[in-house]
């Protein structure tokens, strides 16, 4: 049987670091979903019809150098409100999730519509200050324009109709505002530990 860990959470808790460092940990496979996203975002923004972009997604899509920036962040979470661009990546995700080394995949849905029956469910998050502090050390420019970005894209995340940003019932919650990296990895590691 596959072994799978959701990581969910708001942007910048600290779900992306957690997790490329859980997976080479354990020597699991990772899928940072929210690539998929911003990569059909920017396919929108040069014109494509939403649903298309889902659907005709192909893995040099998500190597795209602009799918970093604050814009394609917001362009991303636009498209991710979308029922049909939504149903269009499920597939992929729940296959991948079937990894046989094991997976992590890491997003705002994971153990709440991608993998229900995820063995191990984190929802990261920190507080919008502190996620807005380390995004703004990645991207520059002005800090409170980065903080008015996050917030905006929280409210987007946390209130569409379908897969909000919310943590599943049975998610462990590990708040990073006061924790170093290497100890928030440590936390992760230490729970997943405990159900392998
Ligand atoms: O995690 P990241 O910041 O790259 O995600 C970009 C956007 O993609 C999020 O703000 C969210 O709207 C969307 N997303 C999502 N479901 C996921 C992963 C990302 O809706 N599983």
């Amino acid at each position: 049987m596959s072994f799978t860990v959701a990581i969910d959470g708001p942007a910048a808790a600290g779900k992306g670091t957690i997790s490329k460092a859980v997976s080479a940990h354990f020597g699991f496979a990772h899928l940072d979903t929210g690539l998929l996203y911003r990569a059909v975002g920017a396919k929108v923004a040069e014109g494509q019809d939403p649903f298309r972009a889902a659907e005709g997604l192909v893995p040099e899509d998500l190597q795209r150098s602009d799918l970093r920036t604050l814009g394609a962040g917001q362009a991303a979470s636009r498209v991710a409100a979308l029922p049909t661009v939504r149903v269009a990546l499920v597939d992929f995700q729940r296959r991948f999730a079937e990894s046989p080394e094991g997976a992590v995949l890491d997003g705002r849905d994971i153990g709440t519509v991608i993998c229900p029956r995820a063995q191990v469910k984190l929802f990261v998050t920190a507080s919008p200050e502190v996620r807005a502090h380390r995004r703004w050390l990645e991207v520059g420019g002005d800090e409170a324009q980065v903080l008015a970005e996050v917030i905006e894209r929280d409210e987007r995340d946390m209130n569409r109709t379908d897969a909000p940003l919310r943590p599943a019932p049975d998610a462990h919650l590990l708040d990073t505002s006061d924790l170093s990296i290497e100890d928030a990895i440590a936390q992760a590691i230490a729970l997943i530990e405990a159900k392998r």
